[in-house]
């Protein structure tokens, strides 16, 4: 669909339902046991966030060519996983041995709502969810992608630099990587998993992975300047989290001009990958998140 044909708020808000829609249907019922836990999933996946990262692998998916004739195909299945790792992450990044936050998406934290061992164990079943949903795509690549995206040169790796980041001086160059690896990769997989799954040739695939790594590590610097700048009623998380922890951010490490420069100059290049006139909705959804304030 071209992005100028497209209302972005129409758009964006209609990805959200669908990605609402998938993840009622592939969460276990809060009806079955074990009750408590279903309902710490439900609690923490379905109180809403912007749903950009399944948001972004449909966009690529639809880029590529793939066709969506109903609502349980495998770039489905993909979608609700995305999240669900997603959300997983937020609840064991907001735990009290991690960034030890009170406030997610408008409400308490999954800790604070269901005690630590819930929350951890929430986390967990996520991920769980996540995989044997990539499974059901029937296709090896996307499981291994997100594998790799989340795993310890990833994710994982990533938190683990920020966490043994805080209170020291870091370079723009060791901020930068961090925030590839914590947030950037997990967008970048959700681009990449779209674009296979729609069977892209590999100049496209590498295209878009551009673009994915771009707008994934603009998303995090930003994330930073809202840290700072940002409004709490707006983005459902307290502002000053960053601070409160000594986390080294982009802000602070090269300045608040300077960052917002970096975040406009990525998003600038992730939309570069497209031939002029070409709009689409995966530039829509960078330029969305260029402007983002929650
Ligand atoms: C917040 O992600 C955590 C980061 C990776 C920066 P989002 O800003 O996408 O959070 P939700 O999903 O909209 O709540
Ligand atoms: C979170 O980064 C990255 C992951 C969850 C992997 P932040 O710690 O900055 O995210 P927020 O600000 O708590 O949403
Ligand atoms: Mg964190
Ligand atoms: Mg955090
Ligand atoms: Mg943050």
């Amino acid at each position: 669909m071209p992005a100028q044909a497209i209302d972005p708020s129409a758009y964006l808000q209609a990805g959200r339902e669908l990605t609402d829609r998938l993840l009622e249907k592939y969460l276990p019922p809060v009806s079955s046991e074990p009750k408590s836990l279903h309902e710490a999933l439900h609690y923490s996946v379905m109180a809403g966030g912007k749903r950009l990262r399944p948001q972004l692998a449909l966009a690529a998916y639809e880029y590529c060519g793939g066709s969506v004739k109903s609502e349980e195909l495998p770039i489905h299945y993909a979608m609700a996983a995305l999240e669900m790792v997603h959300t997983y992450s937020l609840i064991h990044d907001d735990l009290p041995c991690m960034d030890d936050d009170d406030l997610r998406r408008g409400q308490p934290t999954c800790h604070k709502k269901f005690g630590e061992a819930i929350a951890v164990l929430a986390g967990d079943a996520l991920h769980d969810i996540a995989f044997e949903l990539m499974a059901r795509t029937g296709r090896t690549e996307p499981v291994t992608e997100l594998a790799r995206a989340i795993g310890t040169a990833g994710m994982l790796g990533g938190q683990t630099a920020d966490i043994e980041a805080e209170g020291r001086q870091v370079t723009e160059e060791e901020i930068t990587e961090i925030h590839r690896r914590k947030t950037g990769a997990l967008i970048r997989c959700a681009v990449r998993v779209g674009a296979i799954l729609a069977d892209a040739p590999a100049e496209l695939l590498s295209r878009l992975t551009i673009f994915g790594e771009k707008v994934g590590l603009a998303f995090q610097v930003i994330d930073d300047i809202l840290d700072i700048e940002g409004d709490q009623k707006l983005m459902g998380k307290k502002v000053g989290s960053d601070s409160k922890n000594l986390k080294a951010t982009y802000p602070g490490i090269v300045g608040m001009p300077q960052a917002r420069r970096t975040a406009q100059q990525l998003i600038d290049e992730a939309i570069a990958v497209f031939d002029e006139g070409d709009d689409n909705a995966l530039k829509l959804i960078a330029l969305f998140i260029g402007q983002r304030q929650s």
